[in-house]
């Protein structure tokens, strides 16, 4: 007893911030962790007798951090502390900004002691990180339980701290999805709360233009705005004021903006609105889905190269980023092979090839950024044909550019896909909400690390940092965005900012905790990992046994009376077995007592359905019609249907002519049992059952897996499939998906032509 007391006495700031007393707290939760932290006894009572004491302001944005600690204590307080201008008696907090001390320009060191605060950097921004971690040793928000009669305390430590890498960044598309302004300058202060410190904007796309350039009016005027499949408009742009708004918040916050203007691909918004910058001249229509597009600027043209360096120069005057982003991603070479200007251009320049011709385009344009005072970033593509002399390489296609980069002297930014590319799914497709694809955990983006193995130590300092990236095209709301990118971009800052060898998954996680509430507070839709493993509805015969996982370790609550399961429902420990009909509700509780969303699963009892006695032929009974559907009760209209035999569901459908089929047959059962099936198609009926149904969404990673019991036998069989583009996906590029298995298998197969006729 007397050993809890003197816990919850000492430790008990430390206790909170981990939400509960019954716990080991980790390194007082700070993310991402300090270099060095020590933990004392006792605490500094913030209330507002404290002063602030600026000493040795060398810095001029001195007095810009300061307001920016008093602001957020004033969200705490409910007013700001005096600031007081020589040495005071009373509480204090102290900071020393002086460019000649022996720190890292964004280090600092911090002693929390009963009477007094020091903070002592050689930065104000120095001083700005230390003010993240002295504000993550108080409680979240004025609301917190902590916070009595206007004393915040906060637990003495001692930190001395400083950045691994230089480079620490977030990238967001704005152009598959727009965002507004007061979206991003939100994400801006998180990223400052994490100590990140380069926000790469990714303005222009096939997809859309994003950036006022007051000279072409045109790329915002039509390059902004696209026509969706489903037949609406979706556009935006940031005039030049949002921008200068944007780096001005970013600025405030130590964080430089790079933005990113596409070239020589990515281009068609572009050249929406200019089609004479393209090889053929256009016409051209915003692209409105995803994927690579063929058309790009011409690289033959002398235009294309006065309107880069015009559009350049707008960009230039409106960041003070010494970077400016060029793209040169996914460049495809048809065009150009086709071109006679291209062809002419790599005549005349003597080069080899179309590669060669994109290394031309890319240093042509090096050259103009350095005229502006500029340096270039692009994309690993620009490694192809030679790299421009100056410019610093973004590794994606994997490590292995970036390591290319580096042996030839370049500066890289590490982002390859498996671990920093935050549209990958952070759970199984069948419970997350559509994603690109992928697969990447916070624990797999959490031991990320910058510096490859195959990388010699001589070549390090190249590496600059990492950088999550957030490509947007199946991010379709704010929310989705902030979905997708948290928690995962807090373990990248912590992989950018502590040192390698102090990180730890399982300590990361526990200083999550502390986290989670500040986020909460500032209205962030973090991911919570779902519990995962059988579908929504689960057919079974006799009784069935349900397991559930989840990607990291969280508990589980469930409920089997209907309602919604809340933090003290029965937490699931191992499969449940069930021998009744039962409508099962389970969700994820965080140790803070959030919740994930509700997962409900019907669990109905069956019979067999009956096999039918009929004689049939191998193959496929469709019919089909022209026509954009888009849901299935848009079929009422359709006119003109024919009708054809298919031998199998492999048939492949055109984008470019939207239509429909209704594909009706049999499928012949094995065996009696339970089977599920999983598809990307609009509807699928077996048995005269709706058993899956995508009806009006983004028909990918079907996650409306389904199943029925089934007599072995003939049963009937009826696929709706709508060829049209939904959420920026044509389903022409899934064609008709069938998978199945039986009840105990784990992967489903598609269903052989030989279990299908008509
Ligand atoms: C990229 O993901 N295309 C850079
Ligand atoms: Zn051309």
């Amino acid at each position: 007893m007397r050993n809890f007391l003197m816990f919850c006495l000492v430790i008990f700031p430390f206790a909170v911030l981990m939400s509960s007393c019954d716990r080991e707290p980790s390194v007082a939760g700070i993310v991402p962790k300090p270099v060095d932290l020590k933990v004392h006894a006792g605490h500094f009572q913030l209330d507002s007798t404290v002063r602030i004491v600026l000493q040795n302001t060398t810095d001029s944005k001195s007095g810009m951090v300061v307001t920016y600690l008093n602001a957020k204590i004033s969200e705490l307080l409910g007013s700001p502390l005096r600031i007081a201008e020589k040495k005071v008696r009373g509480p204090r907090i102290i900071i020393n900004i002086d460019s000649t001390l022996n720190l890292h320009p964004e280090g600092y060191e911090m002693k929390v002691a009963r009477k007094r605060i020091t903070i002592t950097a050689k930065t104000a921004q120095g001083a700005f990180y230390s003010f993240q971690t002295l504000l993550q040793l108080m409680p979240p928000s004025a609301s917190s339980p902590e916070i009595r009669k206007g004393v915040v305390p906060v637990p003495c430590i001692t930190v001395k701290d400083y950045p691994r890498f230089s480079y620490r960044g977030m990238h967001l598309d704005v152009c598959r999805h727009f965002f507004p302004v007061e979206f991003i300058l939100k994400q801006l202060d998180i990223m400052a709360m994490y100590k990140l410190n380069t926000f790469h904007w990714h303005l222009t796309e096939d997809q859309g233009w994003r950036i006022e350039i007051k000279k072409y009016p045109l790329l915002t005027q039509i390059g902004s705005k696209r026509t969706e499949g489903e037949g609406f408009e979706y556009g935006g742009y940031y005039t030049q004021e949002d921008i200068r708004r944007v780096v001005q918040y970013a600025e405030e916050r130590f964080i430089r903006v790079i933005p990113e203007i596409e070239m020589p691909g990515h281009a068609l918004a572009a050249l929406a609105a200019y089609p004479q910058l393209s090889c053929t001249g256009g016409p051209f229509k915003v692209r409105n889905f995803w994927g690579v597009e063929e058309n790009v600027f011409c690289a033959g043209r002398e235009e294309t190269f006065g309107f880069i360096s015009d559009v350049l120069t707008e960009v230039a005057a409106l960041f003070p980023s010494e970077y400016i982003h060029i793209g040169g991603d996914e460049c495809p070479k048809n065009r150009w092979k086709n071109c006679p200007r291209c062809q002419a251009r790599i005549r005349q320049e003597g080069l080899k090839d179309e590669a060669e011709l994109q290394s031309y385009f890319i240093k042509r344009v090096e050259k103009i950024l350095l005229s502006l005072g500029k340096k270039m970033i692009g994309w690993d593509e620009i490694l192809e044909g030679g790299l421009a002399p100056s410019a610093t390489v973004m590794s994606w296609r994997g490590e292995e550019g970036g390591i290319d980069a580096a042996m030839q002297g370049h500066n890289v930014i590490m982002t390859p896909g498996n671990w920093v590319y935050l549209d990958h799914y952070q759970g199984s497709p069948k419970v997350e909400p559509v994603a690109i694809g992928g697969f990447t955990t916070l624990e797999e983006s959490y031991n990320y690390d910058p510096l490859p193995e195959k990388l010699p130590a001589d070549r390090h300092h190249y590496v600059l940092g990492c950088q999550g990236n957030i490509w947007t095209e199946y991010m379709y709301t704010p929310e989705k965005v902030e979905y997708m990118a948290y928690p995962r971009i807090i373990a990248l800052a912590e992989v950018n900012w502590s040192p390698k060898e102090s990180r730890n998954y399982a300590d990361f996680l526990a200083r999550m905790n502390n986290q989670y509430p500040r986020l909460d507070v500032r209205g962030i839709n973090y991911h919570i990992p779902l519990p995962e493993g059988p579908p929504d509805f689960v057919a079974f015969i006799d009784s069935v046994t349900l397991s559930f996982s989840s990607t990291r370790p969280v508990k589980m609550v469930y409920t089997t009376d209907g309602s919604d399961p809340s933090e003290t429902s029965r937490e699931y420990s191992e499969p449940l077995t069930l021998r009744e009909n039962t409508i099962l509700k389970i969700r994820s509780v965080l140790p803070t007592g959030k919740m994930s969303k509700v997962r409900t699963i019907t669990i109905e009892k069956q019979t067999p359905a009956s096999a039918l006695q009929v004689t049939s032929r191998a193959g496929l009974l469709m019919k089909s019609a022209d026509g954009n559907f888009i849901r299935v009760g848009d079929l009422e209209n359709a006119k003109n249907w024919k009708q054809q035999i298919i031998q199998d569901l492999s048939l492949r459908f055109n984008r470019e002519k939207p239509s429909a089929a209704v594909i009706t047959g049999y499928i012949d059962v094995p065996e009696t049992g339970v089977y599920y099936f999983s598809s990307d198609n609009d509807q699928v009926w077996v048995a005269n059952r709706l058993l899956i149904n995508n009806d009006g969404e983004v028909k990918r990673f079907s996650r409306h897996d389904s199943s029925i019991a089934l007599e072995k036998g003939k049963h009937a069989l009826k696929i709706v499939f709508l060829n049209n583009t939904i959420g920026g996906w044509p389903s022409a590029w899934n064609g008709l998906t069938l998978q199945w298995k039986k009840e105990g298998e784990q992967e489903y197969k598609p269903v052989g032509k030989e279990c299908l006729s008509y």
